[in-house]
């Protein structure tokens, strides 16, 4: 079996860097590069990163087609909270001249299923990823594929697990003492599926800060199993992790192991 590459930095910001250096290398390498793309706190110095280098080194993404993980259901592009508008605040609104093509599923789709099945021929029909990049779940969803007796292959509408509504959305979960009904804003997404991220050639995971130390164990470490959807990465042979010390299982000091090690 083929271990994934890992690499623990000195804490956020540097696991940020490390990232894009390897996003801003595969797209050197091929300016045509079909990215998958996360959001969420971990990346925001992935995308600072990824800004500075397009400024300072001439990094060009006008060839690039991104596909972003995921989207809430019902929610408009618009919409602060939206997934949308955090790859334009973060990254997408820093590219000069903006590249042509940054899709994500569409929140407001009328028919959720159509829009689900477009998007994942949509990623069909660029070839597939060259390289996808991960963020991690406490509960080690990736995308929001979420814990489950079964997965879904392909692109589909996922209800987000309790716990990931009320972390992502602490005030609104404060006024629902229980779990969200479907029609509960930003309670259901449209997500890649495991196989639409498995597929993608090669795989990145970033996960920093100590509460994901477990999550970062069981998912390189842990049995496979849908219980734990970031564990089926184990079944992907071209994975590299970047963690910084507090996230490394073990505990490894920071600055430790700048140099990709075995992930055990
Ligand atoms: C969110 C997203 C994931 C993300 C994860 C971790 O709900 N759907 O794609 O990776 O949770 O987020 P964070 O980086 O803020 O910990």
């Amino acid at each position: 079996m083929k271990r994934a590459r890992v690499y623990v930095e000195a804490g956020p910001e540097a696991a940020g860097r490390r990232a894009a250096s390897l996003v801003d290398a595969a797209v050197r390498a091929n300016p045509e590069s079909v990215l998958i793309l996360p959001t969420g706190a971990t990346p925001i110095p992935l995308y600072a990163e990824l800004v500075r280098l397009h400024r300072e080194t001439g990094t060009s993404w006008a060839g690039v087609t991104t596909f972003n993980l995921d989207e809430y259901a019902g929610v408009s592009p618009e919409d602060e909270q939206s997934y949308a508008r955090f790859m334009a605040r973060h990254f997408f609104d820093a590219l000069d001249p903006p590249p042509a093509r940054r899709l994500l599923p569409d929140g407001l789709a009328t028919d959720l299923l159509a829009e689900t099945l477009r998007y994942e021929a949509a990623l069909d029909a660029a070839g597939g990823a060259d390289v996808a990049v991960l963020g991690l779940g406490l509960n080690g969803h990736i995308g929001f594929n979420e814990p489950a007796p079964g997965l879904t292959a392909g692109t589909h509408v996922a209800a987000l697990a309790l716990d990931t509504w009320r972390r992502n959305f602490p005030e609104l979960a404060a006024t629902h003492p229980g779990p969200p009904d479907a029609h509960a804003p930003f309670s259901r997404a449209i997500t890649l599926g495991v196989a639409s991220i498995l597929q993608a050639r090669r795989i990145v995971l970033v996960a920093t800060g100590a509460s994901k130390r477990d999550a970062v164990h069981a998912a390189l470490h842990g049995p496979i199993t849908t219980a734990f959807p970031a564990s089926l990465l184990q079944l992907h042979r071209d994975v590299t992790v970047i963690l910084d010390g507090a996230a490394a299982p073990g505990g490894a000091l920071a600055g430790d192991a700048t140099d990709p090690g075995s992930a055990g």
